[in-house]
């Protein structure tokens, strides 16, 4: 039990989804990179939230359409060079408070990847679109190419099912066997 978390969500019990801007809600779509055959497996998933504890979720990812959360962007102050502002990823998970993606929860940079959780009150910011999907920028106020991301991994892994990983850019391992490298691509509802 992480009584920091209980408290951050509780902390947040006063903003409620209604004040939040969901009018263009989407969910995310795994999208295989090319040069990865035999891994198709890995593509066309749904991101879904498996829960871990109050107020704390994995992010993972089912075949099944009918199981995939909705997320929307809820800008934050600090802005892009394009002047776009980056966003908080949130999610609806059909209570009254929003849940955020949460690229660093176990904050080792140390490693090559590390899974992504969705919790209550508790998320990375720093988030922006291209076209190929959802980025995450790890310091977006910075200075240019402080950028420690290097993509989306999803991994077989400890719920038995694929799991979602960020993988940080200063290593260049190659991914385990039972990972493939792919972008997350908004498909909007
Ligand atoms: C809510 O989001 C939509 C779509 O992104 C945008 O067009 C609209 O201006 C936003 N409304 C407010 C009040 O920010
Ligand atoms: C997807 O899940 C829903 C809800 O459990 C179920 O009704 C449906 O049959 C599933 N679809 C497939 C293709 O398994
Ligand atoms: C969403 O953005 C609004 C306006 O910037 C802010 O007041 C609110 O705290 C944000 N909510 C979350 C959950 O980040
Ligand atoms: C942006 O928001 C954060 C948290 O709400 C606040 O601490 C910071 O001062 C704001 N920055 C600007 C430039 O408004
Ligand atoms: C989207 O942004 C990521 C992260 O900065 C970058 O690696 C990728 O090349 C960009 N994709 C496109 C199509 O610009």
């Amino acid at each position: 039990m992480h009584f920091s978390t209980i408290i951050s969500a509780l902390a947040l019990a006063g903003t409620t989804l209604a004040s939040l801007n969901t009018t263009r809600e989407y969910e995310l779509r795994t999208q295989l990179k090319p040069g990865q055959e035999g891994k198709e497996r890995f593509g066309d998933l749904w991101l879904v939230a498996s829960h871990t504890g109050a107020g704390l979720n994995d992010a993972v990812l089912y075949a099944n359409r009918s199981y995939a959360i909705k997320g929307f962007e809820n800008a934050t102050n600090i802005t892009q060079s394009d002047g776009q502002p980056f966003f908080n990823q949130l999610f609806d998970l059909g209570g009254t408070l929003p849940y955020d993606l949460n690229v660093a929860a176990y904050a080792n940079f140390y490693a090559a990847w590390e899974p992504v959780r969705i919790d209550g009150g508790s998320g990375s910011g720093g988030f922006f679109m291209n076209s190929s999907g959802l980025q995450w920028n790890s310091d977006p106020s910075g200075p240019a190419g402080s950028n420690l991301f290097g993509g989306w991994l999803v991994c077989d892994w400890w719920h038995g099912v694929p799991q979602l990983f960020a993988k940080w850019n200063d290593y260049h391992y190659e991914s385990p066997c039972s990972c493939a490298d792919v972008d997350l691509l908004p498909v909007y509802i």
